[in-house]
């Protein structure tokens, strides 16, 4: 029997790695959309290497996508690429745009010109909820990011919207809060905190420099979310979702149970660095999944502290090997 194919685009990254790993579970056949770079970028995904189809396409180049779905021609696209990082946002704004928000589009005018028939999920982003009115934050929240990649998402978003509605594509928007795990860039908060405190503990580094500590988020682990992505793509009409746990946590909370974990005193190391405080910060993000637990039957299977203790562990066990 032919397998269903899929193409995620981003593969190389954290939700691209684990969505590659479920989707290849569920027997599908992936072609993981990779930019050409001067040195290899495989990490998360050499464990699965040999059972992925790579194909090289740019989010900047319109015929290179094009190129890519014709060649694949798939039942589903998970558009997962972008330029996530906010600080890079504030120094790279333009680029950010083309990446985060054109990108978008060029993926969808991908599918209206080669098959309408494709389903397409786009990973959206609860930066779009920036400075939110009210917690938790739903489907109706006002948006108002902070960011130029929140509001890039922005753009993301609506366009998705707004290709479902001109041209009957089964297009959904996926409004993902905060999702972590051992594979998650070191640059941002969860990995740089766990990071450095199995280097601290095996005596490798000697402070940590932080930014805002205030700052809430609503974490959850990325090899939850992935899973919801596919859902949505199941469900006989497209329709939006939030997908969050409904608590929150701050970045102080995140540290002091991450030192914790180790028997070590975040207060001794943690050192605050105003150098990372952003130009507009987003104080406080607590999402409200209940439309996702209760259509998609859909829920978070790792909790937040067997989050924290996951990602120390896994730092330890990587910075220990020989
Ligand atoms: P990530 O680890 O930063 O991965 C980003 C991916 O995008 C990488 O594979 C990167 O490829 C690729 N990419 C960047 N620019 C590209 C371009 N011009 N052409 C082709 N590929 C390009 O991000 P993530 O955490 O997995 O997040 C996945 C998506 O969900 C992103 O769109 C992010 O904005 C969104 N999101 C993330 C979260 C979260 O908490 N993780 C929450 C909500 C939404 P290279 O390896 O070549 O750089
Ligand atoms: N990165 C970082 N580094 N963040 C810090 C630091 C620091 O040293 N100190 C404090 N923070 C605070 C930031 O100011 C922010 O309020 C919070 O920690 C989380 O920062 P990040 O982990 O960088 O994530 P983010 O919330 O800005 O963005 C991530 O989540 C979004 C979903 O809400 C990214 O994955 C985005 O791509 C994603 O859309």
């Amino acid at each position: 029997m032919k397998r269903r194919r899929a193409i995620v685009t981003g593969i190389t990254g954290q939700d691209g790695s684990y969505l590659a790993e479920f989707l290849l579970e569920k027997g599908y056949q992936v072609y993981g959309m990779v930019r050409r770079s001067s040195s290899e970028n495989f990490e998360r995904i050499q464990h699965i290497m040999g059972d992925l189809e790579l194909v090289q396409a740019d989010l900047l180049d319109q015929l290179s996508i094009i190129n890519i779905v014709k060649k694949v021609r798939p039942v589903e696209i998970y558009n997962l690429a972008s330029q996530s990082f906010v600080p890079t946002s504030f120094e790279q704004p333009v680029l950010t745009g083309e990446f985060t928000a054109l990108g978008v589009t060029r993926m969808l005018e991908a599918v209206k010109l080669v098959d309408r028939s494709i389903r397409f999920y786009q990973a959206s982003t609860s930066e779009m909820f920036g400075m939110a009115p009210h917690s938790p934050q739903t489907l109706t929240t006002p948006l108002h990011p902070r960011s130029p990649y929140g509001v890039a998402k922005v753009y993301g978003h609506w366009i998705t919207i707004n290709y479902r509605e001109s041209y009957k594509i089964y297009a959904v928007s996926g409004i993902l809060f905060n999702h972590e795990s051992p594979r998650r860039g070191k640059e941002f908060i969860t990995r740089k905190i766990t990071d450095a405190v199995a280097r601290i503990k095996l005596g490798r580094q000697k402070e940590l420099r932080l930014g805002n500590l205030e700052a809430k988020r609503d974490w959850g682990f990325a090899g939850d979310y992935v899973r919801a992505m596919w859902m949505m793509l199941q469900k006989p009409r497209p329709e939006d979702y939030i997908v969050a746990t409904g608590e929150s946590h701050s970045v102080r909370e995140f540290a002091q149970i991450a030192f914790r974990h180790v028997g070590l005193d975040w207060k001794k190391y943690v050192v605050v660095d105003p150098s990372f405080y952003r130009p507009a910060e987003v104080h406080t993000l607590c999402g409200d999944p209940s439309k996702a637990k209760r259509k998609l039957k859909w829920n978070p299977k790792v909790s937040f502290r067997e989050l924290v203790s996951m990602m120390v562990d896994a730092d330890l066990e990587l910075l220990s090997k020989p």
